[in-house]
C-alpha cells in the first residue's frame, strides 16, 4: 500500500486523477470501479475538466459502482444511480451500456448480485477500482463487522451510515436501511486500488486502516492487503496517523496542521 498525502482536497483529487488518466491512455477499454460519496466529487469534476480540455476519452471504458440503495429508483435524486448522472455519467463520453450500478429495485436482489458478479468477471475483472472510506471505516457498504472474503450481497446499513448519509434525505425516516453492495472478497480482486480520504472527519478511520491491524472490523484495513493500493489523503485526514509515519511521508520534520473546528 502507498499512502500519498497530499496538502488539499483538491491536490487529492488531483493525484487521483493523474493515476485514472495514466492508466485510461495505456488501456482505453479499462474496467474502472467507481464510489459515491462527497470524496470522489473532486476526481469526478477534474476527468470531466480532461475530458472536455484534453479529450481524455472514456468511449471504450466499462464502469462498475460499488453499491446502491434497496429500494430508491435511479430516478430518486438520492439514488446512487442518479449520483453518478449528475456528477460524471453525463459530462463523458461513457457509453451507457457499459456503465453499471446495482439495480436497488431488482426484484431477486439474490439473483441479481450473482449476476453482478458474473458481469464483471465477463468484463475480464476491475481493473482500477476507486474507493472512499467511511467514518466507521467501511468501504462501500461494507460495514464494520463484514466478512473479508464476501461477495455482492444484500447489507444492513449501520445506524452511524445511516445517520452519516442522512444529511441528504429531507427526512431522516427516508433514508434506506438496506444497501446492494460490492463485498470486500469482490473489491480485492480489483488489479488497482485507490482509496481516498479527506477532511478531519476521517482521520479516526485513516489511522486505524492504515496502521492499526487488519480487521473485519474496520474494513478498509484490508487494503493493507492488496498487491497495489495507493491510500491518497489530504492533511486533515492524515493528522492522526503517527508523526513519525508523517515525517517518512512528508520527507519533512512534522508539525501538526492547523485544523479548523
Ligand atoms: P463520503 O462517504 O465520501 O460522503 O464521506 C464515504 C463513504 O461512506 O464511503
Amino acid at each position: 500500500m502507498l499512502v500519498m498525502l497530499r496538502s488539499t482536497y483538491e491536490d487529492m483529487s488531483r493525484a487521483a486523477a493523474d493515476i485514472v488518466t495514466e492508466r485510461l491512455r495505456r488501456k482505453p477499454d479499462m474496467v474502472l470501479g467507481l464510489a459515491t460519496g462527497s470524496t470522489p466529487l473532486g476526481l469526478y469534476k477534474e476527468l470531466i475538466r480532461r475530458h472536455i480540455q484534453e479529450g481524455l476519452d472514456f468511449s471504450k471504458v466499462t464502469t462498475f459502482n460499488l453499491d446502491e440503495y434497496v429500494g430508491l429508483p435511479p430516478s430518486h435524486d438520492q439514488s446512487y444511480h442518479y449520483f453518478m448522472k449528475e456528477s460524471l455519467f453525463d459530462h463523458v463520453n461513457l457509453d451507457p451500456r457499459h456503465t453499471h450500478v446495482p439495480m436497488g429495485m431488482a426484484p431477486d436482489v439474490e439473483a441479481f448480485c450473482e449476476w453482478y458478479e458474473q458481469r464483471i468477471r465477463e468484463k475480464g475483472g476491475v481493473d482500477l477500482q476507486i474507493l472512499g472510506i467511511g467514518g466507521n471505516g467501511h468501504i462501500a457498504f461494507n460495514e464494520p463487522g463484514s466478512s473479508l472474503g464476501s461477495r455482492t450481497r444484500i447489507k444492513t446499513l449501520t445506524e452511524r451510515t445511516i445517520k452519516d448519509n442522512a444529511r441528504f434525505f429531507a427526512n431522516p425516516e427516508e433514508v434506506p436501511r438496506l444497501a446492494i453492495t460490492m463485498g470486500i472478497g469482490t473489491i480485492m480482486e480489483a488489479r488497482e486500488l485507490i482509496i481516498l480520504a479527506n477532511g478531519e472527519k476521517k482521520a479516526d478511520a485513516v489511522k486505524a486502516a492504515v496502521e492499526g491491524p487488519v480487521t473485519a472490523m474496520m474494513p478498509a484495513s484490508i487494503v493493507q492487503m492488496h498487491r497495489k493500493a495507493y491510500f491518497i489523503v489530504d492533511e486533515a485526514a492524515a493528522s492522526k496517523l503517527s508523526p513519525e509515519h508523517i515525517e517518512e511521508l512528508t520527507g519533512r520534520p512534522y508539525a501538526q496542521p492547523a485544523l479548523h473546528h
